[in-house]
């Protein structure tokens, strides 16, 4: 069993007043839990003029996100209000039946099923990736977050858009969306001074311009595709263009294609960018862990590159995803406002309440995890499945809500990190600071110093 605990942010000693909270969240929410917030199953707290419950316990996250989800689809006033401007209606952040609608047109896109077409350009965007890096000299770091960054951006765009975007499009739809994810406040404080849902919220005039920016680029895009139907080119555009809803055989409007794509995009790109970052980094400090991989890889692929059909016989690779989701989950915050007064295992929770769920502190809870703190990816492995508690593990969500592309990111991680780790090692700069911080997902703060070392 490995010895290594990653790092954490330190925990307040005692409990912070509701301002303390929320301006200490607004930096870091990670920086916010005490101690025994990993030991409790369900708290609730009032913020200001708005009651709070934190669901802490595979019970009460099935009671809130399976059993009652109706009451609870709605997405938290944050994160409609901060994402309206890019995604409009989009599934992200719709509710009832505008939601039911799109999720039944856009989750066939993501499914596994169309996984056959996307692996192949997967492996031969990491591949460019180990390309570029073999050129590198020695001694010159990389910052492993940007590196992975560019690497999902570039399969998120092969796989949505086509080949056809072409490189301009992508760099700048790229560089908007990290704009719009640094401009964006993380908490809708007005919410929790009691404004209502109706009253619009402020946005700068750079989010706006952002939001408008990649509208543009996509627009532009869809009318390219649009045009070249007949070209045969695997893409989801293609299949939102083709997509009819099973229900009403309606196809998505203009406004709505645009929006999904959004959607796709901005999900799909960072949460797996920020894992593999951290993969990267987990397996810099667990050498034991890194040669158990590479034991695997060489079993399995003996030196070539992965296909799909490799994925089930990489079963360690895949426990090192998990297990790096687990200690850093990418989305470390669901949060969800009751639409109606409802009960969580015997407690109200009136209407307009925000109930959230925590995989930051669900992953490491004392009383479902052994040595929570600890990086251990053998505990993913299928023989150790029956020690794991259902519903304590929610990386991708929980419930009709789930990530529609979950099969979509953990096949991308497996390619990507095979791929790689066949051909390169990647090594902690000393002088390196890695300290988790959550802006929209969680990432290990902004500069992920390594040094790339080819493996001979
Ligand atoms: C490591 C990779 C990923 C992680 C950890 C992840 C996690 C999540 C989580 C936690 C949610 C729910 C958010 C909430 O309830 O507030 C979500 C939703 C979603 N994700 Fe992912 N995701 C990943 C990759 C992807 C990829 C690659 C795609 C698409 C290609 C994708 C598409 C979506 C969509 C469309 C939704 C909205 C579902 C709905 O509201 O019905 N995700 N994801």
């Amino acid at each position: 069993m490995h010895d290594f605990v990653p790092p954490f942010p330190d925990r307040p000693k005692q409990p912070l007043s509701a301002f303390a909270t929320l301006r200490l969240a607004r930096r870091n929410f990670l920086a916010i839990w005490e101690e025994r917030s990993f030991e409790w199953e369900v708290f609730s707290t009032r913020m200001l003029s708005r009651t709070l419950f934190v669901c802490n316990s595979s019970d009460t996250v099935a009671s809130a996100f399976v059993e009652h989800h109706d009451s609870f689809e709605r997405k938290s006033p944050q994160m409609r209000h901060g994402l309206a401007p890019l995604l409009g209606d989009g599934l992200f952040i719709s509710d009832g039946e505008t939601w039911r609608r799109r999720r039944r047109i856009v989750a066939p896109i993501v499914h596994v099923s169309h996984l056959p077409l996307f692996a192949p350009l997967m492996v031969q965007a990491a591949c460019e990736t180990a390309e570029r890096w073999a050129n590198l000299p020695q001694e010159m770091p990389v910052n492993a977050l940007t590196e992975m960054a560019t690497l999902t951006a570039e399969i998120i765009c092969r796989t949505v858009f086509g080949r056809q975007l072409g490189a301009e499009h992508a760099a700048e739809i790229v560089a908007a969306f990290s704009e719009y994810q640094r401009l964006v406040g993380q908490l809708d404080l007005a919410y929790f001074f009691g404004l209502p849902d109706w009253i619009p919220r402020f946005h700068s005039p750079a989010i706006h311009r952002s939001a408008r920016r990649i509208h543009r680029v996509l627009e532009q895009v869809i009318g390219d595709c649009r045009e070249r139907l007949s070209s045969g080119e695997a893409s989801m555009i293609r299949l939102l263009l083709e997509a009819r809803d099973p229900e009403t055989g309606e196809p998505l409007d203009d406004v709505a294609l645009r929006n999904e794509a959004a959607v796709i995009f901005m999900a799909g790109h960072e949460t797996t960018a920020n894992s593999l970052a951290w993969a990267w980094y987990l397996l810099s400090q667990a050498p034991e862990v890194e040669e158990r991989l590479h034991a695997e890889l060489a079993k399995a692929l003996g030196g070539r590159q992965p296909t799909l059909d490799d994925v089930p016989e990489l079963p360690y690779t895949r426990a090192i995803f998990e297990e790096t989701v687990r200690l850093y989950p990418p989305v470390p915050l669901l949060a969800r406002q009751a639409l109606r007064d409802e009960t969580i295992r015997g407690r109200s929770v009136p209407a307009g309440s925000l109930v959230i769920v925590v995989p930051w502190l669900l992953h490491r809870h004392r009383k479902f995890w052994g040595k929570p703190d600890h990086y251990i990816p053998e505990r993913f492995l299928p023989e150790n499945a029956q020690y794991r508690v259902r519903h304590a593990y929610v990386p991708f969500s929980v419930g009709p809500r789930i990530c529609a592309g979950a099969a979509f990111g953990l096949t991308e991680a497996v390619l990507c990190l095979a791929t790689l780790a066949q051909r390169v090692r990647l090594r902690l700069a000393p002088d390196a600071v890695v300290a988790p911080v959550c802006r929209l997902t969680l990432r290990p703060g902004d500069d992920l110093r390594m040094y790339v070392e080819n493996r001979a």
